[in-house]
């Protein structure tokens, strides 16, 4: 949550942070600022909303200057105000600086620094860390011939006393052309350019303007100037850093003709299930193949349990993952709630492997389950797509969804990535067990056809539009499926509520008898996942007992079925795959069927209300 840039340069700096903060709208977007040094003082413009509203409040003649700090801000502390939003200035406006994370023990600084007679203009818990160091500027006496020096010391004396998370940005009044990041728990990348220098909450900022980057670590604190930059750690000095190759292509990161991002995600979805496999299926050994397990087969097959974490859409495909896994490799997994896991204290076997699900790789919820189960000693895994986030650097080894970069608050390639490379996980571990050759062979063949058959799925739109127009004004809809289709019925209810803030709910088919089903009427819809399969006629059963209490069915099933086409009021085709494969080609319409709802209700698809994609707090 939140997103920040910095730039120093000679360059003009509004360019790049407003350009920036753009690419990082995704992370929050109730209010923006931006703080240009205009060769004797800071001008800072502030506006309540999108960076739209940003930049036409800077006009047509924006301020000129080569150092700069700006910020997207999802509001913690405080409401989305001109005077929440950032940067906050520090002492007498000697200090700028922009902030992403918590800090925790605010009040009590906010309350000391009271005492000390300054004075706050905002309720966030950023604007304490300004006037704090300032105070510890007042405090830090000057080394002489080593002026960056005093305030480098100011700012590791002020972060010190700080209790939470931040991915700090600091610019300082009398002594400009210099500036200080500072990371701690929220993410932090630099850019190393020519003559210019970076800084960003991800890497998308900087395509276009290097492809030379470096992603700090905890505790790290970085010295930018026009001249170069240097980073070290909190405590222990001078770091030599890895200077790594921006691989991103900037076209990913645009809508290529899409209204929205979301859309135009929803139909990557081919590509990126190729990519998710690309080198990873083993004809030869009729099994899945990953570079970045870091488990030799002897410590593979050792594997008793897994537990499967993650928050929002990754927890839902963490549920697939159990049927999947449990199915094809017969190790019991377990799903738990990243939230929940990082404070619960469940016995953990040895030979337990955890994998944290996360696109972002940021989510802070994951990132501490990870942290406590590795610090109890288990082996913690990423399921990840975000290459270098600070999840893919927790854990001990891992597994990249390479979707690309995913814009659209609401996930939609990365879970369908994520339950593929979760399905390359049960058919890895299978064949460390019982699963034969041959049924491998049958496996890795029925994976090769999913890219297609979710395009074919892709060619439901024109029929998902229609549905959408009918059902637009619901005020409550319930999704309904069984067994691999249950967690594709809460994702498909989660859709629909992030996006058109219809009230859904996701239930087990057979489970609504014991009290969604009073929630049935002629005004409230039903959407029945209800390919051929295993639980195919017990569904059927429970679609007919809405039916007979006057609630609307849209049923999801194959084509030529004549005896939902019976029943449902509208029926939406999806292509049959074996039965481990149909929640991805099943959440494809689900994903449309929001979409296209959210869109007749006049929503803002891409960045829903209240909703950040990057949930760095906790
Ligand atoms: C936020 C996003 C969701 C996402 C969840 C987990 O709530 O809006 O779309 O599923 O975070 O994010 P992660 O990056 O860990 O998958």
């Amino acid at each position: 949550m939140c997103g920040i840039v910095g730039y120093v340069g000679s360059d003009n700096a509004c360019d790049f942070l407003i350009g920036g903060l753009r690419r990082l709208e995704y992370r929050g977007y109730d209010s923006a600022g931006v703080a240009i040094y205009g060769g004797s003082t800071f001008h800072i413009t502030r506006s309540v909303g999108r960076i739209d509203a940003l930049a036409m409040q800077l006009g047509a003649v924006p301020p000129n200057g080569t150092l700069g700090l700006g910020h997207t801000r999802w509001a913690t502390h405080g409401p989305a105000t001109i005077e929440n939003a950032h940067p906050h200035l520090g002492g007498d406006g000697e200090i700028v600086l922009v902030h992403n994370g918590v800090i925790e023990n605010f009040q009590t600084l906010k309350d000391e620094l009271i005492q000390k007679g300054y004075h706050f203009v905002s309720a966030t818990d950023s604007e304490v860390i300004a006037h704090l160091v300032a105070e510890s500027l007042k405090n830090t006496p000057e080394t002489v011939g080593q002026p960056n020096l005093r305030y480098l010391n100011a700012v590791q004396g002020a972060i010190s006393r700080l209790r939470g998370t931040y991915g700090l940005a600091i610019a300082f009044r009398d002594h400009p052309n210099f500036m200080i990041a500072a990371r701690f728990g929220s993410p932090l990348v630099l850019g190393v350019g020519k003559g210019e220098y970076f800084v960003a909450s991800d890497a998308s900022p900087l395509v276009g303007r290097t492809d030379r980057i470096v992603y700090l670590a905890d505790h790290q604190i970085a010295v930018l100037t026009p001249e170069g930059f240097s980073v070290l750690h909190r405590d222990q000095g001078k770091v030599r850093v890895n200077i790594r190759q921006l691989e991103t292509d900037s076209s990913e990161a645009t809508r290529e003709g899409f209204e929205h991002y979301m859309l135009k995600e929803i139909y990557e979805q081919p590509e990126s299930i190729r990519n998710a496999m690309r080198g990873r299926l083993d004809e030869e050994n009729a099994t899945a193949v990953f570079g970045g397990l870091n488990l030799t087969p002897q410590q593979s097959r050792m594997v008793e349990r897994i537990i499967l974490t993650g928050c929002g859409t990754s927890w839902h495909s963490g549920l697939v993952g159990e049927y999947l896994i449990e199915d094809l490799a017969r190790i019991p997994v377990s799903v738990e709630y990243a939230s929940e896991l990082r404070y619960r204290n469940p016995p953990i076997e040895n030979n337990t492997l955890v994998f944290g699900i996360t696109q972002s790789g940021e989510t802070a919820d994951t990132l501490a389950a990870l942290r406590e189960t590795k610090r109890k000693g288990h082996r913690t895994l990423a399921i990840c797509n975000v290459v270098g986030s600070s999840i893919a650097q927790a854990a001990d080894g891992g597994v990249y969804l390479y979707a690309g970069p995913e814009i659209g608050v609401a996930s939609t390639k990365a879970f369908t990535s994520q339950c593929c490379v979760l399905a390359m996980l049960g058919l890895y571990f299978g064949r460390l067990r019982h699963l034969s050759f041959e049924r491998g062979k049958q496996i890795i063949e029925e994976l090769r056809q999913l890219p297609n058959a979710i395009q074919q799925t892709l060619g439901c739109n024109e029929q998902v539009r229609d549905v959408a127009q009918k059902y637009q004004n619901a005020s409550t809809v319930l999704y309904l499926g069984r067994q691999f289709n249950f967690p594709t019925a809460l994702e498909g209810a989660l859709k629909l509520k992030e996006i058109s803030y219809i009230h859904a709910e996701g239930y087990p088919a057979a489970e609504m008898k014991h009290g969604p089903i009073a929630l049935v009427d002629k005004e409230t819809p039903s959407v029945f996942i209800i390919p051929r399969g295993t639980t195919y006629t017990k569904v059927m059963a429970n679609m007919e007992e809405v039916k007979a209490r006057g609630g609307p069915v849209i049923a999801l099933a194959n084509e030529d079925d004549p005896q939902v086409q019976a029943v449902a009021d509208d029926v939406i085709h999806v292509p049959q795959v074996p039965e481990f494969l149909q929640p991805i080609v099943n959440v494809v319409p689900l994903q449309l069927l929001a979409y296209h709802i959210a869109l007749l209700r006049g929503c803002d698809v891409d960045k829903p209300r209240n909703l950040a994609k990057s949930v760095t707090v906790e």
